[in-house]
């Protein structure tokens, strides 16, 4: 298995053989998997989780990692196809990647959405280019519209929480001060949809996911045997939930335009902060994921993430066992 871009590059066999590795991985995390093998990590945007479980993963099954983040300490990068470079970067990723291929035996690269054209960032096309620069296998990072390492983790966390794979969870959009992608609210959805769960889509009038988004979970769940559906009602959508996931996104209408998104934003903000009486009608013992970082008392109450229901520290966990269960799957860590 070469490229990682997306969790539908595990087919089903693939997929419950990782997500079994990451549970058996979490009781015995040191190994020699990945001895003699050198693993590079392109960070374009910041990173806590994903920087230091990525470097854990390798380092634990006896690999080498090396770091590149650029703007700190590296050259600025260039990624746009035809750019005259005279200002900050200099370099692109045309050399970069597979430059830094030469030095490593897989390369992992983060690259945000550009935030500009919605259609350009939905296409996702910068992280297919890039893996094509590279001749070695390749895992995104996060990338415009996927973060497949998460929803992975995300998968064997509701594993771990016994959530029923038929069960249902609710994603739910929440206040933050900017308009975010939807790397992480497309690949939940599609993670979910997969999982064969009931899922809904909880957000205020306009910050509906795109179409195409809710087309691709539509089509997952319609093989897996779930559902998807958006409502912008609470009380129904957590009615019986076992799992809220909350995440904040931009409002397409306003995609590309940050000060008009902020305005359509601005008197949601204390309906829209996730609290404890969000789940006056879920199952009791319904949980709450968030992938993190969170805006305490302005995405999520502390009620909320100090309280019982949250996961979020586990789940945040399970990226280093699914990483390294990844890893080993796709340099072949059988040996
Ligand atoms: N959830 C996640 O990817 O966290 P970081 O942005 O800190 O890596």
């Amino acid at each position: 298995m070469r490229r990682f871009l997306d969790l539908e590059d595990l087919d089903d066999q693939r997929l419950e053989r990782v997500l079994d590795r990451a549970r058996d991985l979490r009781l015995h995390p040191v190994g020699q998997g990945l001895a003699g093998r050198t693993v590079g990590l392109l960070f374009l945007n910041p990173s806590v989780r994903t920087l230091a479980s990525m470097q854990a993963a390798v380092t634990q099954q006896g690999g080498q990692v090396f770091v590149i983040t650029p703007g700190a300490g590296s050259w600025v990068m260039e990624t746009r196809d035809g750019a005259v470079m005279d200002g900050p970067a200099a370099e692109h990723v045309r050399e970069a990647i597979p430059v830094l291929a030469e030095y490593a035996d897989l390369l992992a690269v983060r690259c945000f959405a550009r935030g500009e054209d919605l259609a350009e960032d939905l296409a996702d096309d910068l992280i297919r280019k890039m893996a094509d620069l590279c001749p070695k296998p390749f895992i995104n990072l996060e990338s415009a519209s996927a973060h497949p390492c998460q929803a992975l983790g995300d998968w064997r966390t509701l594993e771990d929480l016994e959530v029923p794979r038929n069960g249902r969870l609710v994603l739910s959009w929440a206040w933050h001060p900017k308009p975010l992608p939807y790397a992480v609210p497309a690949s939940t959805l599609r993670m979910a949809a997969r999982r064969g769960m009931e899922v809904t889509v909880l957000h205020p009038p306009g910050y509906e996911l795109p179409p195409s988004v809710m087309e691709e979970a539509r089509a997952l769940a319609a093989r897996s045997g779930g559902t998807v559906r958006e409502t912008v009602d609470r009380r129904e959508a957590m009615e019986g939930a076992h799992v809220l996931y909350g995440k904040s996104w931009a409002a397409p209408s306003c995609y590309g335009d940050p000060e008009a998104d902020q305005r359509m934003r601005a008197p949601l903000r204390q309906e829209w902060c996730i609290r404890e009486s969000w789940f006056a009608n879920s199952r009791p013992e319904a949980r709450f994921l968030h992938c993190l970082p969170v805006r305490r008392n302005v995405k999520v109450a502390d009620e909320v993430l100090d309280g019982p229901r949250s996961a979020v520290v586990h789940q945040a966990g399970n990226r280093l066992h699914a990483q390294k269960a990844l890893l080993l799957e796709m340099l072949g860590g059988c040996r």
